[in-house]
């Protein structure tokens, strides 16, 4: 690991622990008794809520389960494609304590909130295999050491890129750096093929995509949005090298225009087409710019390698999400067994070679056969081992509209970089714990 990167998994850690403890909600507080876990009791029906199905795989999981549970039917109810939206129809359903849904799908970030105000039933760590995946994806499943969800995969940025073009313009390797990057462009922008496409583009729509890209930015110049001290560290040098390099990407047209629109599925869309050399992504993308039924114009044309930082490799957000199980569901002993089901070695081995999700297990990246079929698995087991969790708060919420807010006015040239960083150092400090 580059010493940078070793720096920042340190301070990921302490980091963490700081910000939670200045909220009194430290994960791994000792003082503080888990809560008991709660009554698993009830079978017969429940609904599996979650995002989008971007991936079209849905129906044949819920298929599966509901053959073999006839009793026990899960129902599919699908939610709009962006988290944030996601995120308020829980709270609507939480406040209005219905049991309309049964198991939810969290995202990594909401933990805190979701289990602080009792939306998710503490869960029985020893009924699932939570020994088998990785460290740092179980741990964004835990508010103060108690487990609230169980990993359904885990994700982490990768820079996909065309392999085609970086060839016919005489470069042998992706780019390291947003430099390096810059450089490869004015070269590959020259070649016939790429008449008409752009350089780079990520998540920058206002929305938790734009969250994920900035703090990926500042940390990849080694800073971070919250610093060890559990204080908004935005006045740093780090985070406005970091900042500043993405902003100074819109202003230079390295990142198109268009870019402040996009979120995952209509940059994927922008990849597929041919429109981008560059394009950070998660890893389902991989699977969907693979096909080969038509959709892709990039199938085959394409590589993954770590995200690009300032003066060596970059760092990612950590993304995933994790199956919890709503306190105001009915049958809470069939949503338990829904979730092993979800979230078995078996299942996620099957998701990564049909979505190219993720998998929360260790082993699987270690799988003679996926490596040989996904030979990107341990740099992206290694991307996500070395990444960095967003702030791990209580209010989420406000604090990630904070940051869509400021970095979304700077994107779109209303706010310098600077006047971006510092109304959003004083705005997170009443929110994380600042001075
Ligand atoms: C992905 C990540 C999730 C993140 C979201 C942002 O779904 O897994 O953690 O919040 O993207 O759009």
């Amino acid at each position: 690991m580059k010493t940078r990167a070793r720096i920042r998994a340190a301070i990921g850690v302490s980091l963490a622990t700081t910000v939670l403890a200045a909220c009194g909600t430290g994960s791994g507080d000792d003082e503080v008794a888990a809560p008991k876990v709660g009554d698993f009791t009830g079978r017969g029906p429940i609904t599996f809520v979650s995002g989008k199905d971007f991936t079209g795989k849905m129906p044949t999981v819920i298929k599966e389960w509901n053959n073999a549970h006839p009793d026990q039917k899960v129902t599919f109810v699908e939610l709009p494609e962006q988290a944030d939206q996601q995120r308020q129809q829980y709270i609507q359903n939480a406040e209005t304590q219905s049991d309309a849904y049964g198991v939810i799908s969290v995202d990594v970030v909401w933990t805190s909130e979701f289990a602080a105000h009792r939306w998710i039933e503490p869960l029985p760590e020893g009924e699932f295999e939570t020994d088998k995946m990785l460290d740092p994806v179980v741990e964004a499943a835990k508010y103060r050491g108690q487990l609230y969800g169980v990993p359904n995969y885990t994700d982490a940025g990768l820079l996909y890129y065309r392999t085609d073009l970086l060839k016919k313009a005489g470069f042998d390797e992706p780019p390291q750096t947003w430099d390096e990057m810059r450089q490869q462009c004015e070269e590959i922008l020259k070649v016939p093929e790429a008449k008409d496409m752009s350089c780079y583009a990520g998540q920058f729509e206002k929305y938790e995509g734009l969250t994920v890209n900035v703090a990926e930015s500042i940390q990849s110049a080694g800073g971070s949005i919250v610093g060890e001290d559990g204080k908004p560290a935005l006045d740093t040098p780090e985070a406005k090298e970091g900042f500043s390099t993405l902003v100074e990407g819109f202003k230079s047209g390295m990142i198109p225009k268009e870019a402040i629109t996009y979120q995952e599925e209509t940059g994927r869309q922008a990849f597929q087409k041919g429109d981008l050399v560059f394009h950070r992504q998660w890893p389902y993308q991989y699977a969907l710019a693979n096909a080969d039924d038509g959709s892709s114009e990039v199938a085959g044309k394409f590589d993954v390698a770590p995200l690009p930082g300032i003066d060596g490799q970059g760092s990612s957000s950590l993304g995933g999400w994790n199956l919890a199980v709503s306190s105001f569901a009915k049958n809470k002993a069939t949503a338990l067994d829904f979730i092993k089901f979800m979230t078995s070695e078996r299942k996620q081995r099957w998701s990564l070679d049909e979505t190219t999700r993720a998998p929360a297990y260790a082993s699987l990246y270690e799988d003679k056969e996926m490596v040989k079929k996904y030979p990107y698995l341990p740099e992206l087991k290694e991307s996500i081992l070395t990444a960095e969790p967003r702030p791990r708060v209580v209010r989420y919420g406000d604090t990630t509209a904070a940051i869509q807010d400021e970095a979304y006015a700077a994107l779109s040239g209303e706010k310098s970089a600077e006047e971006a960083l510092s109304s959003l150092q004083s705005r997170l400090a009443g929110l994380v714990g600042g001075p």
